[in-house]
């Protein structure tokens, strides 16, 4: 029987898409936010086959140190579903196929080590860094292989709004930090294709280079779609004022994270118990 780790077994696989399919598959990517639902609304959840492979797709991901830091909580039940979409402020949080929490999960680690008579060390900084990275890479291939069967999602960081209600209903416990919660559903909207900076100023040659005053113009208009609204031309900048800039929203679930950090025991800076 052919091993499961040889080169050939990876061509049967069907990896060696062409650039233009690559391209074509990301270019498929929508943020959707409005899904197909049951005629009352409710959900219409995914097959068991499907959920089964997303899951798998989001424990496939890379992880750093073969840690795992990382859990999800499937938001399962009606009653979880409407208390989570009232709290994030994201209505389809109700009625999306699927929807899960996407948390970094330092807690499980220092449960196998004890498990094994080892003592775990004091890291908070690293558990931030590395747990959220893990998180971030299975959720984005979960999302990824939703996509590839036809579903489109939404992530959430509108958890920011009541991050700290937030955590106490779903019970996560020390060493637990929700990162955002991801929809999936088949879409029942028509999503437009929304741009990204221009390349240059993302992906830099042997060293980091700051954008000239000329691309952060061009940056700021080629952007300016992505903030339409019906009957309404977009402007980036205000959106990003409203979350970024000063008394913007970002300044406001500041003390929230930095309050969920010290009781979580992931906080490394000052007022550290
Ligand atoms: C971490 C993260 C958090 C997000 N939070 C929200 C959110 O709370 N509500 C929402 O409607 N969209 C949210 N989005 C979706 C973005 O608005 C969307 O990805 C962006 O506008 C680009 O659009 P596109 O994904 O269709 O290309 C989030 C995306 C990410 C990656």
């Amino acid at each position: 029987m052919e091993s499961l780790f040889t080169g050939a077994n990876l061509h049967a696989m069907n990896r060696d898409q062409t650039p233009a399919q690559v391209r074509a598959f990301f270019d498929g990517h929508r943020t959707v936010r409005q899904y197909l639902t049951q005629p009352d609304g409710s959900p219409i959840r995914m097959s068991p086959e499907e959920l089964d492979a997303v899951m798998h797709a989001a424990q496939r991901a890379p992880t750093d140190a073969t840690a795992q830091l990382y859990s999800f909580i499937h938001l399962a039940s009606p009653e979880i579903r409407a208390q989570m979409a009232h709290l994030t402020t994201n209505a389809h949080v109700a009625t999306a196929s699927e929807a899960f929490m996407v948390c970094a999960d330092t807690r499980r680690i220092k449960q196998l080590l004890e498990a094994a008579g080892h003592t775990a060390g004091t890291w908070p900084a690293i558990a931030v860094h590395f747990g959220l990275g893990d998180a971030v890479m299975a959720g984005t291939n979960l999302l990824t292989a939703a996509e590839m069967l036809g579903y489109q999602g939404c992530w959430i960081g509108g958890i920011m709004n009541n991050l700290i209600p937030i955590a106490e209903a779903l019970k996560l416990p020390a060493d637990v930090l929700p990162f955002a919660a991801l929809t999936l559903g088949r879409s029942a909207e028509n999503t437009p294709y929304r741009p990204r900076v221009p390349r240059p100023m993302v992906f830099h040659t042997d060293h980091y280079r700051d954008p000239t005053p000329a691309e952060l113009q061009e940056a700021l208009a080629v952007m300016n779609p992505i903030a339409d609204r019906p009957n309404k031309s977009g402007n980036w900048a205000n959106l990003l004022r409203a979350y970024f800039a000063q008394d913007g929203g970002m300044e406001h679930r500041e003390p929230h994270l930095v309050e969920l950090l010290k009781r979580q025991g992931m906080w490394a800076g000052e007022g550290k118990e």
